[in-house]
């Protein structure tokens, strides 16, 4: 696998050795087909410039404004203070910063670079605008419980929008990581498990982030992140080996990638992980024959944080100077935050390990794209006091932050139709560490935003009832540990009240970058809580807060409704009460399959069906697949979400055959049995009965959302042509294969709904 077109040992020859790889020309073409459009005066500059300011263009940094607002999400650096930042402007040693404070920290870097650096070369400023700016989205993965692509558009043009008035030109996002592992703690940056989910949320965001032309002043450049298969951490833990086929990789964690590419993203960012031995920073395999070669990207590639110096510490690279040697000739065209580049490049090229025309290819990728972001134009056009003013928590940037809350969350039980709440007449127990404060709205990865600007459960659900008085909140318990005397609260305020809302979960620093968790529960303190209060009687409305899918056990699992609400971001209290009290009907569905247990870890709907399945759902059969006690299926399966309607599927019509060049029509009918109006998402999967590789049980194919009043029925109908049956084959090349496939139009990925099959007959 991973024929790298440069080993590490290749990096490592002789100067001679490295310019007659350079000089192969199936490699110069491969540069040239991956150059970006470069305006004339770009060249006349590159040629004024000295090895160190060429370096210094591929020398991204942590901004040291406000004391360390950059690090706060990364490791501490090292690097200088401002006054000692604003020295290396001067100096042309820098190509920009990240994670700085908005628009006054920008003007002043911009203006020394502009006006004391000696090629006046401005610089561009990055930041991790993950789910909003100032308004804050829900989590990626919330978000994505939308099976809305258009929603995530909209949320990522409007964080553009704010982004782009406090002086950042670019993005560290979209995450297009595929989890299906639920002990890593970034599952809540990404869509989620599946392939195809995955591929239009990052498509959205993409075009979302960069808009209409990365000129205008509310068009930041995305990121696609982390190239590739951080998401495939051996045992959940985040920066843990990757060992996985080729054939896996590129079925499952690089499509969304691609799509990335296909939208138009103009930066890739190389993962922490390595992959089969070789840290995607030092894999010229990945870089340049997929990214830059199969896929034409055109754009630059930046390390992670420190990417370039963790070789080191995988035991890939020796020392700093063959760390930055191997990540620059593997394709990494600019370094973040060790400064390996800036103090090596320019020596690996002077003794010719590193060609010049190699340097002045990433330095003219990378002034090709501060070109396109119009900062030669004008390197002020992003940064602008009064327009970061204007712009920032706007009334439609709310409202659209609640309209994506609503959506995001997902009803995954509601036993006796418990919800929607009355909004008035009951008395209401709002109970747990969430239930009110402004601890963990906004949810992990968010630089700008504040918690407390963003409205809380108790906030939100007072606003929405007739009758203020009858809303008690208790705390019970803090996020990781017992309450003196809460629990005691708690059930005297059970006892009192007709409900009981049960805000639990994860707190915003128990999941994002770092935060694996060797158990995917609710933290025992809670669950003591809410064992305590379910033994009061009361109805039991559970609102959970997390970052990933967890295992629920005991009361949680067991009370009539369940709520996912993941971090929603600005407007949480409101859009869970929206839910709550029925003025929307719930639409999420589970973007990551809710499993029994943590043992079941990696889980995903689309797992391969083994020699020995298990035949029923119900019955563990001896000697097949599934762990002692409990079947292998998930609790609550991908796709899984209830709404305030009732969905009957029946009616499914398809062809028998489907010819090689031809097209067939799936449809099955839905009807919404129940009282409300609501909105179904219908989704279509397919399984490739016999293949030449063994396929998933199911893939999701195709989903529609359909909103249907009481008693209406809506045929919904899909379309399949051969090429939705691709699957990676035995040379590791797209292929499809003629034979039995069959085929389900249902609500999840893990019940009937209505079945049947088809045949791709050969050309
Ligand atoms: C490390 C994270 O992995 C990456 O996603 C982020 O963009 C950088 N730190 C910068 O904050």
């Amino acid at each position: 696998m991973f024929d790298t077109r440069i080993s590490r040992r290749a990096a490592l020859m002789g100067a001679g050795a490295v310019a007659a790889w350079m000089h192969n020309p199936a490699r110069a073409m491969l540069w040239q087909a991956a150059a970006l459009p470069v305006p004339a005066f770009i060249d006349a500059l590159i040629a004024k410039m000295t090895l160190a300011e060429k370096a210094g263009q591929l020398t991204l940094m942590p901004s040291a404004w406000g004391g360390g607002v950059a690090t706060a999400l990364n490791p501490a650096s090292n690097g200088p203070n401002f006054d000692g930042q604003l020295e290396e402007v001067r100096q042309g040693r820098l190509t920009g910063v990240f994670n700085g404070n908005g628009a006054e920290m920008a003007r002043r870097m911009q203006t020394a670079a502009m006006t004391q650096s000696r090629l006046k070369i401005p610089l561009i400023f990055a930041a991790d605008v993950i789910h909003g700016h100032r308004t804050i989205f829900p989590v990626p993965v919330g978000e994505a419980a939308s099976f809305e692509p258009g929603l995530a558009e909209r949320t990522a043009r409007m964080a553009a929008y704010e982004a782009a008035a406090s002086g950042i030109d670019w993005t560290f996002a979209p995450m297009v990581d595929i989890a299906r592992d639920q002990r890593w703690g970034r599952t809540m940056e990404g869509a989620g498990e599946d392939v195809l989910l995955g591929r239009l949320i990052a498509d959205a965001r993409v075009r979302g982030f960069q808009g209409k032309d990365l000129k205008d002043n509310d068009a930041v450049l995305a990121c696609a992140k982390h190239f590739a298969a951080y998401g495939a951490a051996e045992a959940g833990l985040d920066y843990n080996t990757v060992d996985i086929s080729e054939r896996t990789l590129r079925e499952i964690y690089l499509p969304p990638f691609k799509a990335a590419v296909d939208a138009g993203v103009l930066s890739f960012m190389a993962s922490f992980n390595e992959i089969s031995g070789v840290p995607s920073t030092g894999n010229s395999w990945l870089m340049e024959t997929v990214l830059r070669g199969e896929w034409g990207f055109k754009g630059f590639v930046v390390s992670d944080y420190t990417g370039d110096m963790e070789m080191i510490d995988h035991g890939f690279a020796a020392d700093a100077r063959e760390a930055a040697k191997l990540a620059f000739l593997a394709g990494v065209d600019m370094s973040m935050t060790s400064g390996f580049y800036r103090d090596h490049l320019p020596d690996l090229v002077e003794k010719g390990e590193v060609p010049v025309a190699r340097l002045d290819a990433s330095v003219r990728t990378v002034l090709a794209m501060k070109a396109r972001l119009g900062l030669f134009e004008d390197p002020f056009r992003r940064i602008d006091l009064k327009r970061e003013k204007a712009r920032s928590r706007t009334k439609p940037a709310l409202a659209l932050a609640r309209e994506a809350g609503r959506k995001s969350i997902v009803m995954i039980k509601n036993d006796g139709d418990l919800l929607p709440l009355p909004k008035s007449g009951k008395k209401i127990a709002l109970i747990g560490p969430f239930a009110s404060g402004s601890d963990s709205l906004n949810g992990p990865w968010v630089v700008y935003g504040d918690n407390a600007q963003a409205i809380d459960l108790a906030t939100g659900v007072k606003a929405a009832v007739a009758d203020r008085s009858l809303i008690t909140v208790v705390q019970g318990s803090t996020v990781e540990a017992p309450l003196p005397g809460g629990i005691e609260a708690a059930v005297a305020a059970a006892r009192e009240a007709d409900i009981v809302v049960l805000a639990i979960g994860e707190s915003e620093g128990m999941s994002g970058e770092a935060q694996s968790r060797a158990e995917i529960i609710v933290p025992e303190p809670q669950q003591a809580l809410a064992e305590a209060v379910a033994a009061v009687g009361k109805p039991v409305v559970i609102v959970l807060k997390n970052g990933r899918a967890l295992a629920l056990k005991g009361a949680v699992v067991n009370a009539p409704s369940i709520l996912v609400t993941w971090f929603l971001g600005s407007e949480s209290g409101h859009a869970i009460a929206d839910i709550l009290f029925g003025d929307y009907s719930p639409s999420g569905r589970l973007p990551c399959s809710f499993p029994r247990s943590l043992g079941q870890q990696p889980y995903s709907y689309a797992h391969k069906p083994t020699g020995r399945p298990n035949p029923s759902e119900t019955q563990l059969e001896p000697y097949k697949a599934h762990y002692r006690g409990i079947p292998n299926s998930a609790l609550f399966p991908f796709g899984h979400g209830l709404t305030y309607g009732k969905f009957e599927y029946s009616d499914l019509s398809v062809a028998p055959t489907l010819a090689w060049d031809g097209e067939l029509t799936v449809s099955a009918k839905v009807t919404n049995t129940g009282k409300r109006a609501a909105e179904e998402l219908v989704q279509l999967y397919t399984h490739d009965r016999a293949a030449s590789v063994t396929r998933p049980v199911r893939e999701l194919k195709a989903f529609r959302k359909v909103t249907l009043a009481p008693g209406a029925s809506e045929v919904v109908t899909f379309k399949i042509r051969r090429d939705l049956l691709l699957f990676i084959g035995r040379e590791n090349k797209p292929t499809v294969e003629p034979g039995l496939f069959d085929v389900w139009v249902s609500p999840s990925a893990e019940t009937q709904g209505v079945r049947g099959s088809f045949e791709l007959k050969g050309a």
